[in-house]
């Protein structure tokens, strides 16, 4: 299975959304990531559920939320969250964790469960049966352009073993932050399955979002 594409729309060029929406198409994303913040699990603000709606109107690739929110439970109605949808919620911000998920799959949506770079793998052990992917977070959660945590790729192949040796193979990997040409190649050994696309690797200024998308799927496939 080749790698899957996420872009993340956090560090899109605003003005130029739309055109940015169809370069992302033509490149075949399979997902559009989308930051949600709310000052407090991490301090900053980014996208909010009107934003996020405008955006639905205008394609139709599935979504990839990712909460960087506390109690994210109190959030689930108030984003459009529809089938197809990937969900992820921070392991760190859920006393309910395994609520939280069982709402996201009644919802129709993929559950998944993040988990940040202090946050040891084993963490989400007890809600395995719940998820459908880990969002391995690759920097500290919050801002874009921030350097990868070299830790993290082992642990991306720790996880990645651990779902094996514990009949889990079905649970992707998604991987976020600083996912650059060389650190993609890096996590997709280490057994990475959905990649988040910035600043590092498609959204620079004044460059081809659609080319450099093709050339990070070159590199995941
Ligand atoms: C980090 C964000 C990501 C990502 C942005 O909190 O979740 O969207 O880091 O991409 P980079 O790291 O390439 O700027
Ligand atoms: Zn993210």
């Amino acid at each position: 299975m080749p790698g899957k594409l996420s872009p993340s729309m956090m560090c899109v060029n605003y003005l130029q959304l739309e055109t940015s929406i169809r370069a992302l198409e033509r490149a075949g994303a399979d997902y559009l990531h989308f930051d949600i913040m709310d000052g407090h699990f991490v301090p900053n603000f980014t996208l909010g559920p009107d934003f996020i709606r405008c955006i639905r109107e205008l394609t139709s690739i599935p979504f990839d939320y990712h909460f960087m929110v506390e109690r994210p439970e109190n959030l689930l109605s108030v984003f459009d969250i529809r089938p197809g949808d990937m969900v992820s919620v921070h392991q760190e911000a859920s006393v309910h964790l395994q609520r939280t998920l069982q709402r996201i799959r009644e919802l129709g949506a993929r559950p998944s469960v993040a988990i940040n770079p202090g946050t040891p793998i084993l963490s989400v052990e007890e809600v395995l049966d719940d998820i459908d992917a880990v969002l391995v977070m690759t920097v500290n959660p919050g801002f874009a352009g921030q350097k990868l945590i070299p830790s993290t790729l082992r642990k991306i192949s720790a996880l990645r073993r651990h779902l094996a040796d514990r009949g889990y193979d079905r649970i992707e990997i998604e991987v976020d932050g600083n996912v650059s040409w060389e650190h993609a190649s890096a996590m997709r050994r280490a057994g990475a399955d959905i990649f988040v696309a910035g600043t590092s690797s498609i959204f620079r200024k004044d460059e081809d979002i659609e080319a450099l998308a093709n050339r990070l799927r070159e590199v995941i496939a």
